[in-house]
C-alpha cells in the first residue's frame, strides 16, 4: 500500500500488479475461513452419534462377559460361548484397536451392521481404518 501511494504522488500509474496480488491475498483469507474443515473420514454426520452409541454398547457387552468370566465353571459349553464371546465384542483385536466383529455382526441386529445411518446411506462399513470400507453386507 506503501508503495501505491509513493508512486501514485510521483505521478505514476497505480501499480497494477500489487493491488491484484492483494486482492487475491484477501480472497484466498476469506475463502481459507469459510472452509469447512474436510471430512476425512467420510463417515455421514447422522451416523456418528449411531456408531458412538453401539461403540458403547459393545463395550458394555464386553467388560459384562469379562466380569461373567471370572466366576469359573466347569461346564464346556459355557467356557466355549463365553470365549467366543469375547472374542467377538474385543476391539482390541482391530488394527487401531477400536473396532470389534460385532461393529458390523451384532447379535442383536441379527449379527448384521447395527447402524441404521450406515444402512441407510453408506451400506457398507467402515473398518478400523475408518477411511476404509468394508463389502457391503
Ligand atoms: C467392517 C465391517 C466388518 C467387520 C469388522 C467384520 N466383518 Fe465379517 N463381514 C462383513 C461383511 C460386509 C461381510 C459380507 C462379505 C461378503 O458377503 O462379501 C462379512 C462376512 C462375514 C462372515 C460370512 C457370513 C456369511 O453368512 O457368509 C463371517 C463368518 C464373518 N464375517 C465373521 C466376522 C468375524 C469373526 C469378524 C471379527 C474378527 C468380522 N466378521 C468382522 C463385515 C465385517
Amino acid at each position: 500500500m506503501y508503495r501505491i501511494s509513493r508512486r501514485r504522488k510521483r505521478g505514476g500509474r497505480p501499480n497494477v500488479k500489487s493491488l491484484w496480488l492483494a486482492c487475491m491475498a484477501v480472497l484466498m483469507l476469506v475463502a481459507a475461513a469459510m472452509d469447512s474443515p474436510p471430512d476425512r473420514d467420510r463417515i455421514p454426520t447422522a451416523a456418528r452419534e449411531e456408531i458412538k452409541a453401539v461403540e458403547l454398547e459393545i463395550d458394555r457387552i464386553e467388560d459384562e462377559t469379562l466380569n461373567r468370566a471370572q466366576s469359573s465353571t466347569l461346564d464346556r459349553f459355557q467356557q466355549i460361548t463365553r470365549l467366543g464371546k469375547l472374542i467377538f465384542h474385543d476391539r482390541e483385536l482391530s488394527v487401531n484397536r477400536n473396532e470389534s466383529c460385532s461393529f458390523c455382526h451384532m447379535p442383536e441386529t441379527g449379527f448384521t451392521g447395527p447402524v441404521s445411518a450406515l444402512n441407510q446411506t453408506t451400506s457398507a462399513y467402515p473398518g478400523s481404518v475408518r477411511t476404509r470400507f468394508s463389502g457391503r453386507s
